[in-house]
């Protein structure tokens, strides 16, 4: 879905720094407590490091309930599965988005319904959701692009008098509101990714938050092979059983210990990479003027978590010139999601509402800048330095 670009051996000799695209945010006391875990032998999923991420992350989230579970694939699986999804039921996504979201759908005979995103956020678009909504809908999954909140409120207000679910797909919202709330805590329920290319990370790890208490026994359930085995651990039932058709969607308790001490950094960890996404924002502003390119835009009601930067070049063309001339100076920048409606899988499973011209355009255009928790800002500028310089010859081809 995602790709790193190849630089190219074109243009000049080589850089003298190169910047990469990504690097995984590392934890020096989360090495500590995972041999520490290993050393007291506390290997058991769902065990005290698991308990100390859930109860960390609800605290941030300011959350109802937050199960930690292997991914945030898992997380949207647990969730349609929540909703008893099934043949025939339809659940509309932006069809610029993750897989993940519509093969929680389509693994249980579902349909998701792609329709188009507001370009100007890469965020689903709601007059696209209320017009795509049938008496079939069950669900509505808004993909919080680069940690920038969808329109919430619209959405609630499409969903809620229909009596359909709104899950958000917040696996790169961590660290990021929308009116003050966390991404992840304002649907029914919130998916979270902590895979390595997120602003935290236990390697692979999710979250799923449920919002709504009625469905936290059951969602422990289905976590728990199917079982009443947290009710068992907390001491309200003397035995656990087979209650449901669960599965096992536990995060490992290893990396569960190499995570908490990230959740308890999370807004140094966010303030690092915001002050690296506002340099990048600051100094391409007359970029922006001069109409060679568009910078993110975060809507007022918004505070993005900086997980990406991306801009948009005037055209697919100028997007690939400037994206090689980088690489051939050092700096590492992509492409993002190839728009699910027009994949293999989306092409046999899906079906589209509307036009998704500005869902294409988007995904043909958008450039990622290298953006990671330990950028230093020298290397910040080496990256507005050199997109400066090819810029206008990019945007010329
Ligand atoms: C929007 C979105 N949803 C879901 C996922 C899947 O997350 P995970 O790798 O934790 O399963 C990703 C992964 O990058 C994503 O970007």
């Amino acid at each position: 879905m995602s790709s790193t670009s190849t630089p190219t051996s074109s243009a000049r000799p080589s850089c003298p720094r190169p910047v990469p695209f990504q690097r995984t945010t590392a934890s020096v006391s989360g090495a500590a407590a995972v041999a520490a875990a290993i050393a007291a032998g506390e290997l058991k999923a769902r065990g005290p490091a698991t308990r100390r991420c859930e109860e960390l992350l609800a605290r941030a989230l300011g959350a109802g309930a937050v199960l930690m579970v292997q991914s945030c694939t898992a997380a949207l699986e647990l969730a349609m599965r929540l909703l008893d999804l099934g043949p025939g039921d339809e659940v509309v996504m932006p069809s610029f988005g993750f897989a993940s979201s519509a093969n929680a759908v389509v693994l249980r005979g579902g349909v998701p319904v792609f329709v188009d995103i507001d370009p100007a956020t890469g965020n689903v678009d709601p007059d696209a959701v209320e017009a795509a909504v049938t008496t079939r809908t069950r669900a509505i999954v808004p993909v919080h692009y680069a940690g920038v909140g969808a329109d919430m409120d619209r959405l609630r207000a499409i969903a809620k008098p229909r009596g359909i679910a709104l899950v958000e797909d917040a696996a790169q919202g961590i660290g990021a509101t929308y009116r003050g709330r966390a991404l992840g805590s304002i649907g029914s329920l919130g998916a979270l990714s902590f895979d390595a290319t997120k602003n935290l990370t236990s390697g692979s790890g999710g979250a799923l938050v449920v919002n709504d208490r009625a469905l936290v026994a059951r969602a422990e359930a289905l976590r728990d092979y199917g079982t009443d085995r947290a009710r068992f651990t907390r001491g309200e039932v003397t035995r656990y059983r087979w209650i449901d058709a669960g599965s096992n969607f536990a995060l490992n308790e290893l990396a569960a210990a190499y995570l908490a001490p990230q959740l308890e950094e999370l807004d140094a960890i966010t303030a690092a990479r915001r002050l690296v996404w506002d340099r990048f924002h600051a100094a391409l502003g007359p970029a922006e003027w001069a109409g060679h390119l568009t910078r993110p835009v975060v809507p007022g009601e918004c505070r993005s978590n900086a997980h990406i930067y991306a801009v948009t070049l005037p055209t697919h063309a100028a997007r690939e010139q400037l994206r090689r001339d980088l690489g051939a100076l050092g700096v590492e920048a992509t492409f993002h999601y190839v728009p699910l409606h027009s994949s293999p899988a989306g092409l046999r499973h899906a079906r589209v509402h509307g036009d998704l011209a500005g869902t294409e355009s988007f995904a043909a255009r958008l450039l990622r800048l290298p953006l990671h928790t330990y950028m230093a800002p020298h290397d910040a500028d080496r990256v507005i330095e050199a997109l400066l310089e090819v810029l206008p010859t990019a945007v010329a081809a």
